[in-house]
């Protein structure tokens, strides 16, 4: 019997790379440059924010003024969590549990809550899609403050995604400056092309599964270390190795033990991930301002030993780590920030599956035992 390479003529491609699988009009990656429906990362980390990302995401152009506003306003009216759902989320555990396991557990919660979860109109899924962009941050403050015993913290309608998320976290009103900052890792997290959330969102919504389940596949996804999860990896990383004049040696030896050093190395970007130089000067900036600039000093110490020891370039969870660092974010919550802003490139992932759908079923080389009789 032929075999599934035999039929397909080919090699199995291990992690997919370098196939192909949809086409794509949300965001591109073409050698260092990325682009959200043909603007770059570096034009809307300095220009835009993250409501009108979303629009751009979801509608491959950007949005008029009047239908910014319109999308500000269905945020606000959508950011609180609902009180039933706040009542239920009180009474799951927070004890030594991971936030992205809580995270993915809530999120799945928050569908049971939705009358319109199974919604297949674009009205209807777009209503979902609003509901779960506003309320992502929310679910994140919420669940430092029920683990810390705290009362959550209800959110200022008039304000942005970033400025609530911040208020809510830390019970006080943000410095417009962090607001910024904020705001513009959110712009730079948004969308990635094929990335393995992503796809994990495509092949559940190329199911015809509804959006919860897809937005819960993909959190499950952005969860692991070798995804969104390496940016907790790299902050728990420099705080193991102290000091700036550990850094070096301490890299060296993890390179000699075969170790992945985190935060470094991608897939398709070889000439390095243009939001990495982004956040570096973010994050020099920033720890320099709140008077933790040896955190960057040994990030950079870090990003040079690892280029010319093993000639790779840092990624998104680099610098980013030493940005939320230097912003007082508790460290195992970076990940679920990256999810805040995620969720706008998942939605917009799902939407495009469901209107050009066809179900993924790749194939399966057999590598197992044959004719065997019992
Ligand atoms: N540290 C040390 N070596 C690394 C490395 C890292 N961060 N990333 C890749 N390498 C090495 C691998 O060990 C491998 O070396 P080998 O050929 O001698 O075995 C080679 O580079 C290719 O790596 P591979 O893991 O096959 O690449 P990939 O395309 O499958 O994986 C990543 C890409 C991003 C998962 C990988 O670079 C990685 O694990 N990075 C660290 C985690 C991280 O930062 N993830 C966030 C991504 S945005």
């Amino acid at each position: 019997m032929a075999s599934a390479t035999e039929i397909y003529s080919g090699a199995v491609d291990k992690g997919l790379e370098g196939v192909v699988a949809c086409t794509t009009k949300i965001s591109s990656i073409i050698d260092a440059t990325l682009t959200y429906a043909g603007y770059t990362i570096e034009d809307l980390a300095e220009h835009s924010n993250f409501e009108e990302v979303v629009f751009l995401l979801w509608n491959n152009r950007l949005p008029k003024p009047n239908e910014l506003e319109q999308l500000r306003k269905d945020i606000a009216s959508n950011i609180k969590l609902e009180t039933e759902l706040v009542k239920v989320l009180k009474t799951i555990p927070t004890k030594n549990i991971h936030p992205m396991a809580w995270l993915r557990t809530a999120v799945s919660l928050m569908g049971l809550y939705d009358s319109q979860a199974e919604a297949t109109t674009p009205e209807g899924r777009r209503a979902v899609a609003i509901r779960l962009t506003s309320k992502m941050g929310q679910l994140v403050s919420a669940f430092e403050r029920i683990r810390m015993g705290k009362e959550i913290i209800e959110p200022v309608k008039e304000k942005s995604v970033a400025w609530n998320f911040l208020y809510t976290l830390k019970g006080k009103e943000p410095e417009t400056d962090l607001v910024k900052i904020f705001d513009t890792c959110l712009v730079l997290h948004a969308d990635h092309e094929l990335n393995c959330s992503a796809f994990a969102s495509r092949v559940t919504s190329s199911s015809l599964s509804d959006i919860y389940s897809s937005v819960v596949s993909a959190i499950g996804a952005l969860k692991g270390p070798l995804h969104g999860g390496a940016n907790e990896q790299v902050m728990l990383m420099l705080k193991k190795i102290g000091s700036l004049e550990k850094a070096k040696s301490w890299i060296k030896d993890a390179l000699d033990n075969k170790e992945k050093i985190m935060g470094f190395g991608h897939r398709v970007y070889k000439n390095g991930d243009p939001r990495a130089k982004i956040l570096a000067t973010m994050s020099e900036k920033l720890t320099k301002k709140m008077g933790e600039g040896h955190w960057y000093e040994m990030s950079k110490l870090i990003d040079d030993t690892v280029q010319s020891e093993k000639g790779l370039l840092p990624n998104v969870d680099f610098y980013s780590a030493t940005v939320y660092y230097s912003m007082g974010i508790p460290i195992d919550l970076y990940t679920p920030i990256f999810a805040v802003s995620r969720i706008s490139g998942w939605l917009a992932h799902i939407f495009e599956q469901y209107s050009n759908n066809r179900i993924y079923r790749p194939r399966g080389e057999y590598t197992g035992n044959r004719n065997l009789k019992r």
